[in-house]
């Protein structure tokens, strides 16, 4: 058995060493290694509601959900039936299908922001086409991301990425020319001075402002309003395009997403995890104007042997008509409410740790500071005491996403009894 594991992996393991022999350490994504916390990963059998099951049998409430992805749980019936549906009838056509305008005409419905929208298959395809798309609506190289935040691997926006290459030595990755990140400008989030500043001596020249509205990939950090209002005043004032990439927060706390919650509008918008309900999804949108420079209709161009694939779409589709009001109304109490029974725990009992929170995206920070920005959460890391906890939870049958930087998050399908024993089994850890 591995040397940190606390439940029986026997299974797991065998499969696993089979991995390693075929698969750069084992797995297709890194953050799943456990290189974060120690140990081997569990290799996974079947999934259901709120249920993951591994190839050992054990049963883990899931709080990883597919990274995200699945708000309603795994494997919820109507996502099931209506992929089915289609299965029988083909799987992909490479050509235009009814499933793709359905699913569209929903999310530009769902957000104003999104007059014309883009599919593609993953979040990194969608804000590495969003860049490019920038750059050529507006005849400009440079763009500006934020530390901390993650936008997938896109070469341009690999410096201080966050998440799971925050460990690696630069925080960036080897295999990327200096040519391809010499007009990428890296800010501190949630830093309106500065980010004017820059502006105020570049912004001419920058193509695109692209950010986590609401971070993710270093913990779950909130924009504050001010530096919002300000990326999107600068933006305008400069002929810039503004760029949220909500891949993970979209259709989060509302099916607005977090430009609904703060009332401020990008130009483009990157979605991903959600919008494909448990399938390989991208897509970005924005205003028809500058969607409208894309290929077939303009001279920027992007494409996909699989983009739009209509068993996807039903899918996506089927999981967004799930997201009433109801649903989330439901959702987002229950959260607030492990939340701040958490935070009054770990005030009450002088422990150093806090729940950072929005709706239903959450990261644990290893201590009482409010953290702001990627030098906070670095600071608020908890480095070897969060694998001690992860074991804990995998011990007491709860799954947290391997790596600390990396945010948690509940479904529609995680019940009051479900979150009061992810409560029980952090109290149990942290009580002195
Ligand atoms: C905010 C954000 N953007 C982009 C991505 C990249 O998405 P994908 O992993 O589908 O390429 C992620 C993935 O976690 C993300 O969280």
């Amino acid at each position: 058995m591995a040397e940190h594991a606390t439940v029986k992996q026997t299974n797991s393991d065998k499969i696993y060493e089979r991995a390693c022999a075929v698969m750069v350490g084992g797995v297709n994504s890194p953050v799943r290694s456990f290189k974060g916390v120690g140990g081997h990963p569990l290799v996974m059998k079947s999934a259901h509601r709120a249920t993951l099951t591994d190839q050992d049998d054990n049963e883990y409430t899931d709080y990883c959900l597919s990274w995200g992805s699945l708000i309603t749980g795994h494997a919820h019936r109507n996502v099931i039936l209506q992929t089915k549906k289609l299965t029988e009838r083909g799987i992909s056509f490479g050509a235009s299908t009814r499933a793709e305008v359905e699913i569209a005409e929903f999310i530009v419905e769902s957000m104003p922001s999104i007059e014309k929208i883009r599919f593609v298959n993953s979040g990194t395809e969608a804000t590495m086409s969003a860049l490019r798309l920038a750059r050529g609506y507006t005849s400009r190289a440079k763009i500006i991301k934020f530390d901390g935040c993650y936008h997938g691997h896109v070469d341009d926006l690999l410096t201080t990425a966050g998440s799971g290459v925050a460990a690696l030595a630069e925080s960036s990755s080897a295999g990327i020319p200096q040519s391809h990140i010499e007009n990428t400008i890296s800010l501190p989030f949630n830093d309106t001075a500065v980010f004017e500043k820059v502006m105020g001596e570049q912004g001419d020249q920058i193509a695109a402002v692209i950010l986590e509205p609401v971070a993710g990939n270093m913990g779950v950090i909130r924009a504050r309003l001010e530096f919002l209002r300000s990326l999107r005043d600068e933006t305008s004032r400069h002929g810039t395009v503004l760029i949220f990439d909500e891949c993970m927060s979209g259709f989060r706390p509302q099916r607005g997403g977090v430009q609904a919650d703060v009332g401020i509008t990008p130009d483009l918008t990157c979605l991903g995890k959600i919008i494909g309900g448990g399938f390989p999804i991208g897509a970005y949108g924005g205003r028809a104007e500058i969607m409208d420079h894309l290929a077939p209709l303009g001279p920027v161009y992007q494409a996909g042997t699989f983009s739009g694939n209509p068993v996807v779409m039903r899918a996506g589709l089927a999981q967004l008509k799930l997201l009433s009001d109801e649903f989330y109304q439901a959702l987002n109490t229950r959260c607030n409410a492990f939340a701040t029974e958490m935070n009054t725990f770990f005030r009450d009992e002088g422990i150093a740790a806090h729940i950072c929170d929005y709706f239903s995206m959450m990261s644990l920070r290893f201590s009482s500071d409010p953290v702001y920005n990627y030098h906070d959460a670095q600071t608020a890391q908890g480095h070897e005491r969060y694998g001690e906890l992860f074991h804990h939870l995998l011990a007491r049958g709860i799954y947290w996403p391997p790596a600390d930087l990396e945010a948690f998050f509940v479904s529609g399908v995680h019940s009051k009894k479900d979150l009061k024993n992810l409560a029980d089994a952090l109290k149990e850890f942290f009580r002195p």
